[in-house]
């Protein structure tokens, strides 16, 4: 009987804004300077693949210098007492910085490309990423990011987690965007549940879970003090 409790963790783009990275759906977020279709969509990529290329690359080179803040910080505190899991929508490699170890990325990882013939080739990828740009064997190269109309990635895993969870935390994300925001359906009646937003009367679906009204950076590291004390 494994006595340690296993918490799973959703994160969205909330966790890292305190990180200098943009939300999507927020005032100034990334969608209201782009069109979803232009940017991510493989219609948009088919139809302008520069520019395309251009607004992963730009965010590949802004996530250079981007740190995790004490939100990602304070779920590594986690891992000493609890089996961690975190599934995040997030692309940014701030929950590794931070020094997490079992990340599934639903989303895609900016710093990775695939090849357009072959989706499982994935290569590790930090520099611009151009038309021009071939892969070992010559292939086509995208950027390894899931696009509206593809299907997310791992999701057997994320849902086979959310499954076996103790506990539930969704930390910034405004649960519109499935099948990820469907993962709470997923889990069995009596698991402790916790959603971490400043804005948490925004978000609807969340029956059930303990809302800390807080940015990331003040509210998980509260949450984290409460489960490990807890535990201990
Ligand atoms: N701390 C915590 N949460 C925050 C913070 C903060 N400092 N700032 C904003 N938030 C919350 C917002 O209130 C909102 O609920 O983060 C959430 C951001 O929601 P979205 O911008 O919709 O981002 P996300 O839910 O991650 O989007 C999901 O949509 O466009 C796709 O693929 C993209 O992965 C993305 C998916």
């Amino acid at each position: 009987m494994n006595l340690i409790k296993k918490i799973v963790i959703l994160t969205g783009a909330g966790i890292s804004a305190e990180s200098g990275i943009k939300t999507f759906r927020d005032s100034g977020g990334l969608w209201e300077n782009y069109k979803i279709e232009d940017v991510a969509s493989p219609e948009g990529f088919k139809k302008n693949p520069d520019l395309v290329y251009d607004f992963y690359n730009q965010r590949r080179r802004q996530l250079q210098s981007c740190k995790p803040n004490d939100a990602h910080r304070a779920l590594t505190d986690l891992e000493k007492e609890f089996d961690v899991t975190i599934i995040t929508q997030n692309v940014d490699n701030l929950h590794e910085k931070a020094g997490s170890k079992h990340i599934i990325h639903i989303h895609g990882e900016l710093n990775k490309v695939r090849s357009i013939q072959n989706p499982h080739l994935i290569l590790d990828w930090e520099k611009d990423l151009t038309q021009d740009d071939r892969g070992p064997h010559g292939e086509s190269l995208r950027p390894h990011i899931v696009w509206f109309g593809e299907s997310v990635l791992d999701m057997d895993k994320a849902i086979e987690a959310t499954r076996r969870a103790d506990i539930f935390i969704v930390i910034g994300t405004s649960l519109q965007v499935f099948p990820a925001a469907g993962l709470v359906h997923y889990l069995n009646f009596e698991v402790q549940k916790y959603l971490i937003d400043p804005h948490v009367e925004k978000i609807s679906t969340v029956s059930g879970f303990e809302k800390i009204s807080e940015k990331a950076s003040i509210g998980v590291p509260l949450l984290v003090k409460k489960l490990m004390n807890g535990k201990s």
